[in-house]
């Protein structure tokens, strides 16, 4: 039987395996082996590399060489490389927090570190570098931990391209007897923020051209750990959520651009504290050209990486790739309408480990570093610095198997388009109930975060199923710009009877195709008159339990699901978030303790407290999604 019929004829056994659950034990044990036998390919494998004991601290860039070698850099200052013998060599030591590398040859990397842009050459080719050369350091520093400078790519014209993130100094107020490189200005910007831009062009993105002449290019970046250059040399970041960044995302930066953060608009030439309002900052706001919605799509991506394997990779080809700290890596598509850059994301890799989706090791928490190896496998680097994450060292290869996935989402006149990596069974495809919009957006403010307002379910009106039933064209009832579609197909099929590996995207309308746009993008200003958010919410989720419930799902995805993760099985790290499924003292707990611990937090863990940010029927809802998934006694 070919590989194709076998997949086909079992192609549902998943479903099976989840409908047979707890009815009939044995049943689900022998489906469960066949389905491991059978699944003889998975998609996509991943491995961990194992890298020399004397490297601690995790991983903190990674890169080849145009001959193949492998560069890594630890977070504690340490570069090593492995050649294609596999021999792991020192190349050199004593860096601040090496956050990216360009590797040009064998014998020259050039270091993004925290107070400098490096270059280390191993001049007589012994596999050690011997001489280093300041390439630019033209930016303050103070001794705060957070002020990182992110990196590097080079374009074509030797120019770098890096990023300087903001200092963290929580609520306290800032110590201004300290060392510090550069003019320092302490003053806030508007409100008072847990990060802030104190010395010169911390929240910029900058360049940096071959004679070191430091270029800042635009700002309003609050911690842009993933710098890269697409394949036809725009630059992009990602940023992560937090004080005036209501999610993280893929962000499209050109020169004059303000992203978000204000704390770094104290160093634009001619800066004017008078002129600046929260309303006139919102007014040239650029929000992501990739919006990745806060817990659904993670809790803080890194570098991004472009597919140009051509085909190596899999279906995706040409498409973005980066890792996120939640034990997820995301996948990300854009395209150019209307002039500007917006576009997809999806879960690629740690939401659906089922075994005809993926084999060998699981993927780990802790990711921010990646890099397409040139046998097209793409590589993942984890550091446990940062909180629950882990150490390690990953390589995803493509088995030459395609599942069944969403490939693209991308905006029509009247809708959106998804494609699909495989025909769909067109019956299915063609039902306007098989797809679940729903459109929101966030609030602009100097606060941590923001919950998703405006929230609508968008009726899809009409389908048009291509005829190579791998894509289908839908109406939406309507379409507005600044805003972020989510796109749920859980029914969806192949004619095989298999599901999405990933059924769920996002997709970011910045723009329509006729050009239409709103002031700051995805965002709006809080009326005067929303005090108490959610209203609306509110009086749904008090209807019934089972209403409860469900908005306690939406509210588990959005904050919880990054660090709980879609199973309740949580990090399996010390430290990590706390499993309720196989650690039944959690849920043992009563109402009244747990709903405390959410409000709270728990001080010394990675617990967070939420009672800022959810009101205390959300909490009450979350916990009653919680003991309603995850109990002993939860059907599942
Ligand atoms: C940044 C990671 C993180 C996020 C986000 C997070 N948690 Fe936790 N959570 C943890 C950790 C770590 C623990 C374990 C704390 C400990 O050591 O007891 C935990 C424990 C818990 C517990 C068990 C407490 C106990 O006393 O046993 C509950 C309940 C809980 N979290 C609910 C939530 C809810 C609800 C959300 C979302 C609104 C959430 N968590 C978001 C990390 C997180």
């Amino acid at each position: 039987m070919s590989w194709n019929r076998i997949k086909r004829s079992t192609g549902n056994l998943p479903v099976l395996l989840r409908k047979s659950a707890g009815r009939l034990p044995a049943l689900r044990l022998l489906v469960a082996a066949l389905a491991t036998t059978l699944y003889l390919h998975a998609g996509y494998k991943i491995e961990n590399i194992p890298y020399p004991a004397e490297l601690r601290g995790g991983i903190a860039s990674i890169a080849f060489t145009p001959s193949g070698t492998l560069v890594i850099a630890s977070r504690y200052g340490e570069i090593w490389t492995r050649r294609s013998d596999g021999r792991w060599q020192l190349f050199m030591r004593g860096l601040d927090e090496p956050m990216g590398l360009v590797a040009e040859s064998d014998r020259v990397i050039y270091i993004a570190h925290r107070p400098e842009l490096l270059r280390a050459t191993d001049r007589d080719g012994d596999g050690r570098a011997e001489t280093f050369d300041v390439i630019s350091g033209a930016w303050g520093q103070t001794i705060n931990y957070h002020e990182f400078f992110f990196g590097l790519r080079r374009d074509q014209e030797g120019n770098f391209y890096g990023a300087l993130s903001l200092e963290s100094q929580g609520e306290k107020s800032p110590a201004t007897n300290l060392p510090t490189r550069g003019p320092r200005d302490v003053t806030d910007i508007l409100e008072p923020s847990g990060q802030r831009s104190e010395t010169t062009w911390r929240g910029w993105a900058v360049r940096i051209t071959p004679d070191g002449k430091l270029d800042p290019l635009a700002n309003g970046f609050r911690q842009p750990n993933g710098v890269a250059l697409s394949p036809e040399g725009e630059f992009f970041v990602t940023d992560n959520q937090g004080d005036y960044k209501p999610s993280t995302g893929l962000l499209h930066v050109e020169r004059g651009d303000f992203h978000g953060h204000a704390s770094s608009v104290k160093w634009e030439p001619g800066f004017d504290p008078k002129q600046v309002t929260t309303e006139a900052l919102w007014r040239r706001l650029k929000t992501p050209a990739v919006v990745f919605p806060h817990g659904p799509m993670g809790i803080s991506p890194g570098e991004p990486v472009w597919d140009v394997s051509g085909g190596r990779f899999g279906p995706f080809a040409g498409q973005v790739f980066t890792g996120d700290y939640s034990k997820l890596a995301i996948r990300a598509t854009l395209e150019r309408v209307a002039g500007g850059w917006q576009g997809a994301c999806f879960a690629f890799l740690g939401r659906n480990e089922t075994p005809g989706y993926v084999s060998g090791d699981k993927l780990k928490a802790g990711i921010t570093r990646a890099a397409f190896s040139p046998d097209g496998s793409l590589y993942f680097a984890a550091s446990a610095g940062w909180g629950a994450g882990e150490d390690g060292l990953q390589r995803v290869s493509w088995d030459g198997h395609t599942s069944p996935d969403l490939r693209d989402i991308k905006i029509t006149e009247r809708g959106l388009t998804l494609s699909f990596t495989q025909p769909m069974d067109p019956a299915t495809l063609a039902k306007p109930e098989a797809y679940e919009v729903t459109r929101f957006r966030y609030y602009y403010h100097y606060k941590y975060g923001s919950p998703w307002i405006d929230e609508e379910r968008v009726p899809v009106t009409a389908t048009r199923v291509a005829v190579d039933q791998s894509s289908a064209e839908l109406t939406l009832a309507e379409l507005k710009p600044g805003f972020i579609y989510e796109v749920s197909v859980p029914t969806l099929r192949t004619t095989g009877g298999e599901g999405l590996a990933n059924p769920l995207g996002y997709y970011t309308a910045n723009r329509l195709l006729n050009g239409e746009r709103t002031v700051g993008g995805t965002t709006r200003l809080a009326r005067p008159d929303e005090k108490s958010l959610g209203a609306k919410e509110v009086t749904a989720a008090q209807s019934s339990p089972a209403a409860l419930v469900a908005a306690g799902e939406k509210i588990y995805r959005m904050y919880c699901v990054g660090c709980h993760q879609p199973d309740g099985r949580g990090m399996p790290v010390p430290g990590g978030a706390a499993n309720f499924v196989d650690d039944q003292t959690r849920l043992a707990k009563p109402d009244t303790e747990l709903l405390n611990v959410i409000e709270k937090g728990k001080e010394g863990t990675g617990m967070l407290p939420f009672g800022a940010i959810l009101s205390p029927l959300q909490r009450k809802s979350v916990l009653a999604y919680i003991r309603a998934s995850f109990s002993p006694s939860a059907k599942n």
